[in-house]
């Protein structure tokens, strides 16, 4: 049972709605009467000392905000034994007692080590666009990022559709195929590349040619930055079938942006059970989402499992195309 104080962090690759469940932690903690601390700049920040307390109104404005108004930032020092103890060390004369982290895969191996080496309660919560974090089938910003492809995919599709083109899109993803597989599904994509399935190029090209002699005015190819080299792809797709092709990356706009009402949501939603488990002694879990309803997952079972994409998707995105 936590009495004094908790901390926040956001860490890893920001996603929309990592705002409303950070709010939502120091919202539910403060009206809890324990006192919330913010980290600012992932593990970076806690190692050296960026913490301030924070109150009611340093989270205002915040829920319909992309990004993370405490920063966030990939630490290789926090990777060290060291790292990691300079960061608890600066927890511990604060009298914070928890620490609830918001991030990815990576993000929430930090926090497991931290709690094997120092026994300090830590919940997490699966923040990231790539919807890649074991047990849970929902990540924060996950379905801001989907949108926002789509939304791409639309325009690249009227552009396409002018000039009897190939569209590849690249998104991201290095390891997981989720968005690529979801936005190609909700784009109308005619094939989808990830790097969990094998893709035969000669085939491909070989469909896409006899589809436009049968009179096909455009296709959409979405893929996964982990797949292949898209601009590569480009060349030699263009190579093999004769057909003018075009490739546009996508990069970190898929990142930014307000979040939906999806995110905004499913993020209140865990920001408020994070602070409530931590402060009510539990530890060691992340809270995700399994089928609409909040579930809890063993924290060391989160990050020492892969997810694997749901081959529905694929058998889905296959038969549609
Ligand atoms: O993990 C989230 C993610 O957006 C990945 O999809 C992408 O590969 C990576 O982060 C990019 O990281 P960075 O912003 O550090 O280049």
């Amino acid at each position: 049972m936590i009495k004094k104080a908790i901390a926040v962090m956001t860490s890893g690759g920001d996603a929309p709605g990592m705002n409303a469940a950070a709010r939502a932690v120091v919202r539910t903690a403060l009206h809890e009467g324990v006192d919330v601390y913010g980290i600012h700049n992932g593990y970076k920040g806690m190692i050296g000392d960026d913490i301030e307390q924070l109150n009611s109104r340093s989270v205002s404005d915040l829920i319909q905000r992309g990004g993370t108004f405490l920063g966030t930032a990939r630490s290789k020092e926090f990777k060290t034994p060291e790292g990691r103890k300079k960061g608890f060390e600066n927890l511990q004369k604060r009298g914070i007692e928890g620490l609830v982290i918001i991030g990815g895969d990576g993000s929430l191996t930090g926090g497991s080590l931290m709690s094997k080496e120092f026994g300090i309660p830590i919940v997490g919560l699966p923040g990231t666009i790539d919807n890649d974090v074991w047990g849970t089938d929902y990540t924060i910003g996950a379905d801001t990022a989907a949108n926002t492809i789509v939304e791409a995919i639309n325009k690249l599709r009227d552009t396409a559709s002018a000039h009897r083109r190939i569209m590849i899109v690249e998104v991201m993803g290095h390891k997981s195929g989720w968005l690529a597989m979801t936005t190609g599904i909700a784009g109308g994509a005619e094939y989808v590349l990830v790097p969990e399935v094998k893709f035969d190029l000669d085939d491909m090209c070989h469909e896409l040619k006899d589809a436009y002699e049968r009179g096909k005015r455009y296709s959409i190819i979405v893929v996964a930055e982990g797949a292949c080299d898209a601009i590569g792809l480009g060349t030699v797709v263009e190579e093999k079938t004769g057909i003018d092709t075009r490739v546009s990356v996508l990069g970190h706009i898929q990142r930014g942006g307000s979040p939906t009402v999806e995110d905004r949501m499913k993020a209140s939603m865990l920001g408020e059970k994070a602070a409530l488990a931590i402060i009510s002694g539990v530890t060691n879990v992340v809270f995700g989402f399994d089928a609409g309803k909040v579930v809890s997952i063993n924290l060391f079972e989160a990050v020492n499992n892969k997810k694997t994409l749901d081959p529905e998707l694929v058998r889905l995105a296959r038969m549609l195309a």
